[in-house]
């Protein structure tokens, strides 16, 4: 389903052509242009648009349960970012649509945090989540952090693609069908590249 937020500032089209700073507008390997911006403190309705535009497949694989809503208190903590121990990196396309967010979360006062991605159903397979975790990953590196680990499913082929292009990873089996990545962003390799369609 195709989530869009009414009245959004950063919901237009000419918002997307005029990115203000902190946003980046980048062109998708089909040609679709789309706004990347840190998730403002606060912005529930981004988090509500952007859950509702997972399927249950996609859910699953960000939240390794059978999810089927939010509440309050966990869209109200996923908005609660503070740009330094928690970040989240938006994308919203022309018409309003939030297409997928990116963040970390900092693990205890290390230099360490867990990353997480997640690209609405009808915006899979052009490359964003490669650009969010580009994104996300240069703000971390920026706040200090040295490593990503991340949690999915052993079945989610698409996620060690991913993460393996931010840095050297290793992969540990967890609980039954959950592997953990470690990704060191310690180089600068996956930093560089912002451009859209081109991998
Ligand atoms: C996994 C997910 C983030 C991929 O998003 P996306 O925008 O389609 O990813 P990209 O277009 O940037 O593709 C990245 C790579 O993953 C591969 N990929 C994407 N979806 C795939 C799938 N379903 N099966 C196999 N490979 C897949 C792509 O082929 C691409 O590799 P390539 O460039 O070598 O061809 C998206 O499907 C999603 O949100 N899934 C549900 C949430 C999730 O799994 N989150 C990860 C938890 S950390």
């Amino acid at each position: 389903m195709i989530t869009q937020i009414p009245n959004a500032a950063a919901a237009t089209a000419d918002s997307v052509d005029a990115a203000r700073p902190g946003e980046d507008r980048v062109v998708l390997r089909d040609g679709s242009a789309i706004m990347i911006r840190p998730l403002i403190t606060g912005d529930v309705a981004t988090i509500t648009a952007w859950f509702q535009g997972l399927g249950p497949r996609a859910r699953r694989a960000r939240f390794l349960s059978g999810v089927t809503k939010l509440d309050d208190r966990t869209r109200a903590q996923l908005a609660q970012v503070d740009h330094r121990d928690h970040e989240a990196v938006v994308a919203v396309t022309a018409d309003g649509t939030v297409a997928g967010i990116a963040r970390y979360i900092r693990l205890q006062h290390s230099a360490a945090a867990e990353v997480a991605v997640a690209v609405v159903d009808n915006w899979g397979g052009r490359g964003l989540a490669s650009l969010l975790l580009q994104q996300i990953a240069t703000r971390a590196r920026t706040a200090g952090i040295r490593t990503f680990t991340a949690l999915h499913l052993a079945s989610n082929v698409a996620v060690p693609r991913l993460l393996s292009r931010l840095g050297p990873m290793t992969t540990t089996p967890r609980d039954t069908g959950i592997i953990e990545a470690r990704i060191s962003l310690e180089s600068t390799r996956g930093a560089s590249s912002s451009q859209g369609g081109t991998r």
